[in-house]
C-alpha cells in the first residue's frame, strides 16, 4: 500500500532530538518565571476574523499565508499563524485586564503558516512566546529586550545581533505614510502586484516586502525616525538608555517595520548569522493600539516571539553542547523463563522510585540482552540467572568502567542502586 508522507514543511520531531527541545523549552519556561510571566495556553484554531483584524489585512501572512477553511459548522477558522492574536483575544474574554499591571504571560505553541518551505522557513514551527499588557514606560521594552537577550544568554548561543527601531505612533505615522506614499507612487512600475495594491491601504508594508526588486526600491524610501513625535522620539530615547544601562548591545535599523501590522513604537529583531535567508530568529515591539482595537479598553502592551526550530538550527551550527539524553540507569538481563519474571519484578519495582530500569522484552538470548544494553547505553547491567535465583544475592557491572557490586536481591533494592550510582555520578551538563 502507498506510505503516506509527513505534509511538506511539517517536522517530526523524533526522541533523538526532543532532548534538545526538552531542555530549550525547560530553560524558557524557568526565565519566563524569573521575569514574571505566566504560562497561558490559546487553542490552535481561532476564528479567522481574530488574526484578520490584528495581524492585519495587508500583511503577507493574513494575504497569502494562513491556513484558513471553513468547518462542519460553516465557520471560517483559522490554524494560528502566530501567538499574539490569542492572547490578547484570552486577555479580554477572561477579564484579565482586572488584575493587578503589567499582566505578563507566555506561551509554547505550534504556529501555522503557508509559507514556501525551505531550511528554517515551515509551515508548521513552534514559538515561544511572551507578552505583557499595562506596561507604557521605556524600561518595560528595555526590559522585554533583556528577557529574550537573558534566553539566548542562558542557551549559549552567540553572535546574534539585536537590531531596534521606532515605528512610532499612528500621530507619527500618518505622516510618515504619506511621505512613503509620495516615494513609492513616483516608482510604481517597479513595485509587485502586492506592493501595488499597499500602495493606497498601507505603504509601510512596501517596506517589507521580499520581492527583490520592491526591496531594491524601498532602501531609498524616507526614514520613521525622521518622522517620529517628540513623545515616541523620547520613549525610543530612553528605551536605548535602559538597555544600555544593562549593557545590552544593539543596533538601530530605521528600515526595520516588522510583517504584522500592529507594531507601534519600538520593534526589535534578533539576527543571526547562522540562519541562511530566515536569519531573523526572535523578533516583537509594542503594540499599543492593539488591546482596544480589539474591543478592550486602551492598553499599552508589548510581547516577542522566538522561533524554536530557527534557534536549535543556530545552536547545531554553533555545536552547543546538549545535556546527554537520560539512559537506561539499570539493565537486568536475565536467563529463563523465573528469572524473567524477577527480572520485570525488579524493574517494575525501580521504575516506581524513578529509576529507568528495562528489562527483556524481545525474548534475546543473553549474549544478545548484553550487546543490547550497549547499545541503550544502559549505566549498569544484572545478569539474573539460577544461581542468582537460588542465592539471592547478584553482581551490579558498572558499564563503563566495568567496576562490579554485589547486591543483595532480597533486600532493599532502590537503596543499594542509589548508593551505586551515585558513587558513579559523573559531572553531568546542565543550563
Ligand atoms: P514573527 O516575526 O512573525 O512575529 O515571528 C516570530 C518568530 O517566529 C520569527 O522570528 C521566527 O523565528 C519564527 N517564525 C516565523 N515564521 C516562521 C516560519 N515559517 N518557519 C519557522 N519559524 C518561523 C510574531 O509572530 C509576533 N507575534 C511576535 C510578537 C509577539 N510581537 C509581539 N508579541
Amino acid at each position: 500500500m502507498e506510505q503516506i508522507h509527513a505534509q511538506r514543511g511539517t517536522q517530526d520531531i523524533l526522541p533523538a532530538d526532543a532532548g534538545r527541545w526538552q531542555t530549550v523549552e525547560a530553560v524558557m519556561r524557568g526565565e519566563a518565571e524569573i521575569n514574571g510571566f505566566g504560562e497561558i495556553r490559546t487553542p490552535v484554531f481561532e476564528d479567522t476574523r481574530l488574526f484578520q483584524r490584528s495581524v492585519g489585512e495587508t500583511t503577507d501572512v493574513v494575504q497569502k499565508e494562513m491556513y484558513t477553511f471553513e468547518d462542519k459548522g460553516g465557520r471560517s477558522v483559522t490554524l494560528k499563524p502566530e501567538g499574539t492574536a490569542g492572547t490578547v483575544r484570552a486577555y479580554l474574554e477572561h477579564g484579565l485586564s482586572n488584575e493587578p499591571m503589567p499582566v505578563k504571560l507566555y506561551y509554547a505553541t505550534p504556529c501555522y503558516r503557508y509559507e514556501k518551505a525551505q531550511a528554517g522557513r515551515l509551515r508548521e514551527f513552534h514559538q515561544f512566546g511572551a507578552e505583557m499588557f499595562g506596561a507604557a514606560l521605556p524600561v518595560a521594552d528595555a526590559g522585554l529586550i533583556a528577557f529574550a537577550h537573558s534566553l539566548f544568554e542562558r542557551l549559549r548561543v552567540k553572535n546574534l545581533v539585536l537590531k531596534i527601531n521606532s515605528i512610532g505612533c499612528p500621530a507619527c505615522r500618518a505622516e510618515f505614510t504619506k511621505a512613503l506614499r509620495a516615494y513609492f507612487t513616483a516608482r510604481r512600475d517597479r513595485l509587485c502586484e502586492t506592493c501595488l495594491s499597499r500602495l493606497d491601504r498601507n505603504p509601510m508594508r512596501i517596506l517589507d516586502c521580499k520581492n527583490p526588486e520592491c526591496a531594491e526600491v524601498a532602501k531609498g524610501a524616507p526614514s520613521i525616525l525622521n518622522y517620529l513625535c517628540p513623545d515616541c522620539r523620547a520613549h525610543f530615547g530612553q528605551v536605548r538608555e535602559n538597555l544600555d544601562a544593562v549593557g545590552i548591545r544593539y543596533e538601530v535599523d530605521p528600515t526595520m517595520v516588522r510583517g504584522l501590522d500592529y507594531y507601534t513604537r519600538t520593534v526589535f529583531e534578533f539576527v543571526s548569522g547562522d540562519l541562511g535567508a530566515q536569519s531573523t530568529v526572535c523578533g516583537g515591539g509594542r503594540y499599543d493600539g492593539l488591546v482596544e482595537q480589539m474591543g478592550g479598553k486602551p492598553t499599552p502592551a508589548l510581547g516577542f516571539a522566538l522561533g524554536i526550530e530557527r534557534l536549535l538550527m543556530i545552536m547545531a551550527a554553533q555545536k552547543v553542547e546538549f545535556p546527554a539524553p537520560q539512559t537506561c540507569g539499570l539493565y537486568v538481563a536475565s536467563v529463563g523463563g523465573a528469572a524473567q519474571k524477577e527480572a520485570f519484578r525488579m524493574a517494575h519495582k525501580l521504575r516506581g522510585c524513578g529509576v529507568a530500569a528495562a528489562c527483556d522484552e524481545v525474548g534475546r538470548s543473553l549474549n544478545a540482552q548484553m550487546k543490547y544494553a550497549g547499545k541503550i547505553h544502559a549505566r549498569f547491567t544484572l545478569v539474573l540467572g539460577d544461581d542468582e535465583l537460588a542465592s539471592g544475592k547478584g553482581t551490579v557491572k558498572n558499564m563503563k568502567t566495568g567496576e562490579k557490586t554485589k547486591v543483595d536481591l532480597k533486600a532493599d533494592l532502590e537503596g543499594q542502586f542509589a548508593a551505586i550510582s551515585s558513587e558513579a555520578e559523573d559531572g553531568d551538563l546542565t543550563f
